[in-house]
């Protein structure tokens, strides 16, 4: 955008005295002689100002004007018209001319109005640019809030997380010990009640009713036994012995053991294993128990229908992820928070002990697990367990029972 001034009128004595007055002042100047290529001029040069003749062949004064304010409203007009047209003076302001001058005009007072303009316009573009700094700076500050509000609920969505994973794992912690106290207790009486069962049954006559009373009660106390064993095994961790292990192999045996269940109930297992895992530092059996109870869950989910079952393994720079998902039709969104309590099932006869063995398992290596569900689609658990392998050594005395 120059200081530059463009003179249009048809008129050439005019055009030559105007440019002549306006460039001995150094100002620099173009001219046009018509509406036409005076709107061209403007496009081209960008004048700061046009002095504008009203009456123009072609392409009228005030047709220039409208359009010149229009579309290059950095331009400022200046209006030249001739004497007895003041009336149409008020038109040309309020079409957006900054002054007029009547023609014949003298050179002293085009220089005066022409500096006029020119101060008032300097002044007003200036005033713009700070408008449009103050505008750009609340928009930069109001994007700063909402992004700081972003994070801040992003971190206290997070904080939140941690102090119910935080709780859980201290339930977890203090159920651990009265659980296993108990459950251990229990076991005594109970090999004791087999053990006179047993006796009681083999002095009866086989097939009797006395005999299948006995053999109940026998089932009975095989099945406590078992809730037992499960509980222990919510609580504590009995026979930690870390070894180097490499979890695809561990994965395979587990689905081979589930083979037969696979097929009763028509699920079709797929793994997925990214080449070139790592072995790492921990217990072979825990390791285990997450898959079995993450397929076992999975598996009971889709019975009856059948379905897919997807285990998938790869790792990044810090963890190995274990992705296990089915077709089954997943976890209600209510249920989402709860699947890890120990005691939470929605099962007949489940105990809601696997989700809580497998949290405890994970945590305890410095891992994490989260659940991802669709309705009617199937559910998802992610589980990332560190490559350092560091056998979470450091919550076994936190979790410590008897042992049995
Ligand atoms: N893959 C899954 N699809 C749908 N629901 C699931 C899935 N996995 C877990 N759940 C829900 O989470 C609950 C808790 O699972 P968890 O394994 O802890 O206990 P359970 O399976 O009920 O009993 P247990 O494992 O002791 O036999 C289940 O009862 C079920 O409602
Ligand atoms: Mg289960």
């Amino acid at each position: 955008m120059s200081d530059g001034i463009l003179v249009v009128d048809d008129e050439p004595m005019i055009l030559e005295l105007a440019a002549m007055v306006l460039g001995t002042r150094g100002y620099e100047v173009f001219r046009a002689q018509s509406g036409e290529e005076g709107l061209r001029m403007v496009a081209e040069k960008r004048p700061a100002v046009a002095l504008l003749d009203y009456m123009l062949p072609g392409m009228d004064g005030m047709t220039a004007l409208r359009r010149i304010r229009q579309e290059f409203p950095e331009t400022y007009v200046v209006m030249l018209t001739g004497k007895g047209s003041e009336e149409i003076a008020v038109e040309l302001m309020k079409a957006g001319a900054s002054d007029y001058i009547l023609k014949p005009f003298r050179s002293h007072d085009l220089l005066e109005r022409i500096g006029n303009v020119l101060r008032v316009r300097r002044a007003e573009l200036s005033n713009l640019e700070l408008r449009r700094e103050r505008e750009r700076l609340l928009k930069e500050i109001e994007s700063w809030n909402l992004e700081l509000e972003r994070r801040i609920a992003e971190k206290t969505q997070e904080l939140e997380a941690a102090h119910k994973e935080l709780l859980l794992g201290e339930k977890l912690v203090a159920l651990g010990h009265v659980v296993a106290g108990m459950a251990h207790e229990i076991r005594n009486p109970l090999n004791a009640i087999s053990l006179f069962a047993q006796i009681l049954h083999s002095g009866m006559e086989q097939g009797s009713e006395a005999a299948e009373c006995a053999e109940k009660i026998l089932q009975e106390v095989d099945r406590i036994d078992g809730i037992l064993l499960k509980l222990l095994a919510t609580s504590k961790r009995s026979h930690f012995a870390p070894e180097e292990v490499f979890l695809p192999a561990v994965a395979d045996r587990v689905a081979e053991i589930f083979a037969a269940t696979f097929k009763a109930h028509r699920v079709r297992p797929r793994l997925d294993i990214e080449p070139g895992l790592p072995v790492i530092l921990a217990d072979p059996g825990e390791l285990e128990q997450i898959f079995t109870n993450l397929i076992s869950n999975s598996v009971q989910a889709m019975a009856g229908r059948g379905g897919d079952l997807g285990i998938r393994m790869f790792r990044d720079d810090r963890f190995i992820h274990i992705a296990v998902s089915d077709s089954g039709p997943g976890i209600p969104r209510e249920n989402l928070s709860k699947i890890f309590d120990p005691f939470f099932t929605t099962k007949e006869k489940g105990t809601g002990f696997g989700l809580s063995v497998v949290l405890r398992i994970v945590k305890s290596y410095g891992g994490a697990i989260s659940v991802e569900s669709r309705d009617g689609e199937g559910a998802a658990f992610h589980i990332q367990l560190p490559l350092g392998g560091e056998g979470g050594g450091s919550s076994r005395d936190s979790e410590a029972g008897p042992s049995n």
